[in-house]
């Protein structure tokens, strides 16, 4: 019995120095495990007077329990130990300044393009694309630019084969899309188109957007009307607006629509060339000949056609004097939009 007692006072003062789970796990198995030094006792029982068997029996077998219990007791401690120290060493600091993510945003072109696109739209304009790859065909001789023609020197074509080219301009949606479609039309197309050419107003990609609206009655006065909402619109409302005769293969008569010098209000200065005007988009009746490639009576439609260059008109509305900043990505420069 004094065995068995100083057994207990043993265990418990080894318990009390148990500082981690695998030390608890170690002295489980010194005590109670196969060869542990309470399993062995039991095992002596038989060597044990009969007379004392059953008290020595049921002492041991309350020394197992009370062992037993004292290791889940000294487990949930430890365990409580440990969960106290994970949430200090693991803690999140709250109060640290986030990670800096960017933001994107929309590009200068792509914002104009769509103010754009956003007025002729409240004018009731359909937006329509085209291939920037296309057919010889319908960047020219549908155009009535057939070839040879010097009208072709205007634009410095990327040519991919002798019947293929980068299209130089938007015009070519416009017979696509009278192609397979009947007036009453009301048409914007914008896109990229390609060209030869790089210096400080030119790269060789650059966007325009095209619009054109045929029907059986479509006069010059619709043109102005529309082409003077618009720049209105994108301008202010007392912008001058002029319209100047000039030449284009598809359309007759047609026009080159200037505004008032937005920097020096027309008084003249270095952009404007001391003119007090600036170019800003080219325009025209559709030419009979036009209607004729797509397969429109001449004598039953008349129609108005425009085209104009995005980064033109980007350049005018920021005050930007080099194409080339809206291709370079200087975020510095991007920024400012
Ligand atoms: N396609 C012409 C160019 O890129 C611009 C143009 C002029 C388009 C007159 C038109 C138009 O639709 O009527 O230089």
């Amino acid at each position: 019995m004094e065995v068995l007692l100083s057994l207990r006072d043993s265990f418990h003062k080894e318990s009390e120095s148990v500082t981690s789970l695998p030390e608890l796990q170690q002295l489980k198995v010194k005590y109670l495990g196969k060869k542990g030094l309470v399993t062995e006792k039991l095992k002596t029982l038989s060597a044990i007077a009969p007379e004392h068997r059953p008290a020595y029996g049921k002492t041991v077998n309350e020394l197992k329990q009370h062992i037993e219990q004292e290791i889940i007791r000294v487990e949930l401690l430890l365990k409580q130990e440990e969960y106290k120290k994970s949430i200090l060493t693991e803690a999140l600091d709250v109060t640290l300044p986030g990670k800096y993510t960017p933001f994107g945003r929309e590009h200068p072109i792509h914002k104009v393009l769509s103010e754009i696109t956003g007025i002729f739209s409240s004018m009731g304009f359909e937006v329509e694309e085209g291939p920037e790859v296309e057919l010889d065909y319908y960047n020219f001789e549908a155009l009535n630019i057939p070839k040879n023609h010097p009208a072709r020197d205007m634009q410095d074509t990327f040519y991919i084969s002798d019947e293929v080219v980068l299209r130089t301009h938007t015009s070519p949606v416009q017979i696509r899309v009278m192609e397979k479609r009947k007036p009453p039309l009301k048409i914007i197309a914008p896109g990229k188109v390609y060209r030869c050419d790089a210096d400080i107003s030119h790269t060789p990609m650059f966007h325009q957007v095209e619009g054109f609206m045929v029907d059986t009655d479509i006069a010059f006065s619709d043109l102005k009307g529309v082409l003077q909402l618009f720049i209105h619109s994108m301008f202010s409302a007392e912008t001058p607006v002029r319209f100047r005769p000039s030449y284009f293969p598809f359309t007759e008569p047609s026009a080159e629509v200037d505004i008032g010098c937005i920097f020096c209000s027309g008084k003249g200065c270095r952009v404007c060339k001391q003119t007090g005007w600036l170019e800003i988009l080219g325009a025209g009746m559709i030419h009979p000949r036009v209607f004729e490639y797509v397969g429109y009576n001449p004598e039953m439609y008349t129609g108005f056609a425009f085209g104009m260059g995005v980064e033109r008109i980007t350049m005018l509305k920021f005050g930007i004097d080099d194409i080339r900043l809206f291709f370079e990505n200087d975020l510095r420069f991007l920024r400012q939009f």
